[in-house]
């Protein structure tokens, strides 16, 4: 009987052992400790033996009891350990995760071809000037040479704030007010926002930016302006841009001239951006005329000069294939975000 117990009490001892769940565990308790597990059926096999041998077996059988039950204990407490180390690793924060990224804020894309293009100038050793956007009628008109009963005061038509005073109609009241101010070599390079009251459309706007560009200096030559804007335009757009020179009229140049380049929505084909022409008009230029020397007091018979305006919006069309100049005025996000 001794052996039995003993061959029952290695048996449980071993299932222990093997148990990997607390349910196993359980099972192994009803089986062997249970009311009516088979340790307590030892018990009832005590009358079985000679009187002398029934206590100390009944020891025995408690012994193994005790020690079974101390053996489920333990192994109960390594697995709940074991499960507890397992729900904290899945737990676990991982704080090698990179958190979601902020979206950032970007340059508006007219922010941002203003500085390509001053950039590039400024290599060429340009410098920044700015000037008022309300400005007065004498130097958006009168110092250009642009009398007031002159035609081309009806090309730009003018907002008005108060007689004398205007919304700047382009940027080139900027050349006035640096040349009044100091003396030449110049080569400056002057971005703003310019107001007309044109009617809007995919390539007009009510208010635009321009880009003024001039440089003043003794034996200054056509030839200049154009290898200066030939070297930009192929440099901003790509070798393969086409720059075709029309002759022109402004009040305050002569010769002048304004410049297309190659459509580069429809190849040239014609559009809606191109007026379905396959070229578009980015930018007025000329030689310094020498009566707007003598408003600044600029001796024109030692210094000459070429000057040029260019519209901004244009040449971001052109770069980045937008077909519609009113994309850049309405901040929506899906068309921002591609910059
Ligand atoms: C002028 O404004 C002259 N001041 C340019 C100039 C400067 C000539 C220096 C000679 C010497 P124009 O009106 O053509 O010229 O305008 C220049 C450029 O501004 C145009 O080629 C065009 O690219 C842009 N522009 C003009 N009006 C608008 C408009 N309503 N919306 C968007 N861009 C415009
Ligand atoms: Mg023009």
């Amino acid at each position: 009987m001794k052996e039995e117990l003993e061959k029952l009490a290695a048996e449980a001892k071993h299932k222990i052992e093997e148990a990997d769940n607390l349910s196993q565990l359980e099972q192994i308790r009803i089986d062997y400790l249970g009311r009516k597990g088979c340790l307590n059926l030892f018990f009832k096999k005590l009358g079985q033996l000679p009187p002398e041998d029934r206590a100390l077996m009944g020891q025995l059988i408690n012994q193994s009891k005790e020690e079974l039950s101390q053996g489920l204990t333990r192994k109960k407490e390594t697995i709940a350990n074991l499960l507890q180390a397992e729900e904290l690793e899945q737990e676990r924060i991982d704080i090698t995760l990179p958190p979601p990224m902020p979206a950032s804020g970007k340059r508006h894309p007219i922010t941002r071809t203003i500085n390509d293009i001053v950039h590039i100038f400024s290599r060429f050793g340009f410098q920044i000037a700015e000037g008022p956007e309300v400005e007065l009628e004498y130097y958006n008109f009168d110092a250009l040479n642009i009398p007031k009963d002159h035609p081309s005061r009806d090309m730009h038509d003018t907002f008005y704030t108060r007689p004398g005073i205007l919304l700047r109609t382009h940027t080139s009241p900027i050349q006035i007010r640096v040349m009044e101010r100091g003396q030449p070599p110049f080569r400056i390079i002057a971005p703003g926002r310019a107001y007309r009251r044109d009617a809007t459309d995919a390539s007009h706007s009510s208010v635009f930016h321009q880009i003024e560009g001039f440089l003043v200096d003794e034996e200054t030559t056509f030839s200049d302006l154009k290898g200066i804007l030939n070297a930009f335009v192929k440099e901003f757009f790509g070798k393969q841009s086409v720059l075709r020179f029309r002759p022109s009229f402004f009040p305050f140049t002569e010769p002048s001239a304004e410049i297309d380049i190659s459509c580069v929505i429809c190849n040239g084909k014609g559009c809606s951006v191109c007026s379905q022409t396959g070229w578009l008009e980015i930018l007025g230029a000329g030689m310094i005329d020498p009566e707007v020397f003598r408003m600044v007091k600029i001796d024109s018979e030692r210094y000459l000069g070429f000057a040029f305006g260019m519209g901004i919006e244009r040449v971001a069309m052109l770069k980045y294939g937008i077909n519609d100049i009113r994309l850049f005025y309405e901040n929506d996000l899906r068309f921002l975000e591609q910059f």
